[in-house]
């Protein structure tokens, strides 16, 4: 007798129709990749982290692709929370699934003033706290590398609002479980990992470092096995949803992540390849269930 898998995922209190989702920075605010993916197909999308105001970012180069992977040096460009109110959110909520705005600041004061006014608009349905860009000098990951800062700007952001709470973590730490559990402690209803991985390459030729900011972070397949390692370490040493990104490129990345404890997945990269991956990743999971007679997506954990 085949099943019909119930793919739906409790992360924390969001429920997600299933346990693929957009990853920030790689789909804009989602409405851009509207006409090529059936994005209501999919558990979510997480728009390009916000700031206060708007960035243009680091100067170029700040893009270059790598042996199995692409080294970023954004720096966090966005049109900032008031224009992604008025001109993005309106056509990105009226889509069926689950909007997440992920959030950056200079400041804890920043993170607590956008989760504020987050707070008060309708159609968002999480908020992902970004302590973990590697690209700029404040903020960032200069927060999500010490217990202590990571706690105090998720316990801001905490007062701030009573929407689902995620806090994506930076791989760029001595050890994850510290700053897991200070950011659980500190009241986040979640945690997504990893962010990119510090990088960086030189133009042999110029004789300089070819991104304009030297550093960049690194992301695709070539990180997939350092980020499941640390989505295994927190998913053991945490008591709420761990949500898996890094080089996730089809169905088995996406189930190794699951298999690990994740309660759900971002594929990121992988869709600037190709912008149908997510919608085929989700395929594939939904199959394997299908083949190894999974019913229910909360029995993939090993
Ligand atoms: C960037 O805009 O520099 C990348 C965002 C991030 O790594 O969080």
């Amino acid at each position: 007798m085949s099943i019909n898998p119930d793919l739906a995922v409790k992360t924390g209190p969001l429920n997600l129709k299933n346990p693929v989702l957009l990853a920030s920075g790689t789909c804009g605010y989602g409405i851009e990749l509207q006409g090529f993916v059936d994005l209501e197909k999919l558990g979510g999308i997480v728009v390009k982290g916000l700031s206060l105001e708007p960035r243009s970012g680091n100067p170029p180069p700040r893009l270059m692709e790598t042996p199995c992977g692409l080294l970023n040096s954004i720096g966090l460009e966005n049109v900032g929370v008031d224009r992604f109110i008025s001109d993005k959110l309106p056509a990105l909520s009226a889509l069926d699934t689950a909007v997440i705005v992920n959030i950056l600041g200079d400041s804890v004061r920043d993170y607590q003033e956008l989760a504020g006014i987050l707070d008060q608009v309708r159609g968002i349905d999480a908020i992902e706290v970004n302590i973990s860009c590697p690209n700029v000098r404040a903020g960032g990951a200069a927060f999500g590398s010490d217990p202590d800062m990571a706690s105090e700007v998720t316990a801001a952001v905490r007062k701030a609002t009573s929407l689902p709470l995620i806090v994506k973590l930076s791989p760029n730490v001595t050890d994850i479980t510290l700053i897991a559990r200070a950011v659980e402690h500190a009241g986040a209803d979640a945690i997504s990992l990893i962010n990119t991985l510090l990088g960086m390459s030189i133009d042999i030729k110029a004789r300089r470092p070819v991104l304009a900011n030297t550093f960049g972070g690194l992301s695709g397949p070539a990180i997939k096995p350092v980020a499941l390692r640390m989505v295994w370490q927190a998913v053991r040493a945490v008591n709420i949803p761990v949500i898996g990104i890094g080089g996730i490129q089809n169905a088995s990345d996406a189930l190794e992540f699951l298999l690990a404890g994740a309660a759900a997945v971002q594929v990121g990269t992988a869709t600037l390849v190709d912008p149908l991956v997510s919608v085929q990743i989700l395929e594939g999971i939904r199959m394997y269930m299908k083949e190894t007679g999974i019913s229910d997506i909360s029995g993939l954990p090993i």
